[in-house]
């Protein structure tokens, strides 16, 4: 893979390193590296592949942010359907204020990419500024992020607030992956090859790779602390998404009252997040975010098992074969 001539836009340029601090460079510079789907470096850290270009905001994040029992953090691989879990937990808490037909209309996802709703530890709050100031967040905060159990700030754990895990088959994961960082891409450096991205894939290194171990996290910590972590998987949401969405509520501590429930409160939100009404919003066809991604790359077909019509029935199997090894014994079947 040629690295490109002209400067990559901002969302892809890796650490202006001769902006930091020696020690950070010297740290940086010493973790292994690989290059990512992209153009630029991936890391490793702490056990897991992160983009070089987020390690500040990782480094910030993990020293800096202090987590409050009421706090909720949403956490995903990236392409599980992070988008979508946003909106719904943001249209989810915020319901009261949304709730009638009026204020229906003016409802902040209709004219926002949920991303901008709802702060990125690692991808926004901490890689702008090493300790924002959060104080005027009202409670309950939500946030996002894509780190590792492992890696999470330890504030996290001791405050004991809530965790959303979502995972995805690890196959559309993959594809869809695959589709983003083709996009993300300069024009001249064209696709990047799948199998070279399976290769990859398959030796965990994918962004906030090994996958397995990303997802074993999470699953070890639901099963140890089920009132801390919950951990739903995309294809349960799309089966059944009323049962999902109350299971949501029940657990981040805003359930549906019967009231609620009568009124069709549940359909409404699913009806404000479904793919199909998201991806129709002329925000997410052609607004950008303030990092300068487009909307529209965060929506595609938003489909279960769309993976058969990219990979052989053999490149299924090869991951199928990865994830049968890795997640032996844990009991979980992606
Ligand atoms: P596909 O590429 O398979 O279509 P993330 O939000 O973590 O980046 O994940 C993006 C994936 O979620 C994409 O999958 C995208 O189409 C899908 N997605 C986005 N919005 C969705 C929605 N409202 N419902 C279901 N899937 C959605």
């Amino acid at each position: 893979m040629q690295a490109s001539q002209s400067p990559p836009p901002d969302h892809l340029r890796d650490l202006r390193e001769d902006d930091m601090p020696q020690a950070f460079k010297d740290l940086v510079s010493s973790l292994p590296s690989e290059e990512d789907w992209v153009i630029n470096t991936l890391r490793l850290y702490q056990g897991f592949w992160f983009p070089s270009r987020l390690l500040n905001g990782i480094f910030n994040c993990q020293n800096h942010f202090q987590a409050h029992p009421s706090d909720i953090l949403l956490v995903t691989n990236p392409k599980s359907g992070t988008t979508w879990l946003t909106a719904i937990l943001f249209a989810l808490l915020n319901r009261a204020k949304y709730s009638n037909s009026n204020s229906q209309r003016r409802h902040p996802l209709l004219t926002q990419n949920s991303h901008d709703l709802v702060l990125h530890l690692e991808h926004k709050l901490y890689l702008q500024q090493e300790n924002p100031d959060l104080s005027a967040l009202a409670s309950p905060r939500l946030f996002v992020t894509h780190l590792p159990y492992s890696s999470l700030p330890q504030s996290v754990s001791d405050s004991k607030c809530k965790l959303v895990y979502l995972v995805r088959n690890p196959k559309d994961t993959f594809i869809s992956m695959w589709h983003f960082f083709n996009k993300m891409r300069p024009e001249e450096n064209g696709q990047i090859p799948i199998q070279e991205c399976l290769d990859k894939f398959c030796r965990g290194v994918s962004p906030y790779g090994p996958y397995w171990d990303h997802v074993l996290g999470y699953q070890k910590a639901s099963l140890e602390k089920p009132e801390q972590v919950l951990f739903v998987t995309y294809e349960q949401m799309k089966l059944d998404p009323h049962v999902h969405v109350r299971r949501l509520a029940d657990f981040v501590g805003c359930p549906f009252s019967e009231e609620e429930l009568g009124d069709g409160a549940v359909e409404g939100i699913l009806r404000m997040c479904s793919f199909d009404n998201l991806s129709s919003l002329e925000v997410n066809k052609s607004g950008k975010l303030s990092n300068g991604l487009e909307n529209k790359l965060f929506f595609r077909r938003g489909e279960v098992g769309d993976w058969v019509n990219y990979m052989s029935a053999e490149m299924g199997e090869r991951i199928d074969g990865v994830m049968d090894e890795k997640l032996h014994g844990s009991g979980l079947k992606l």
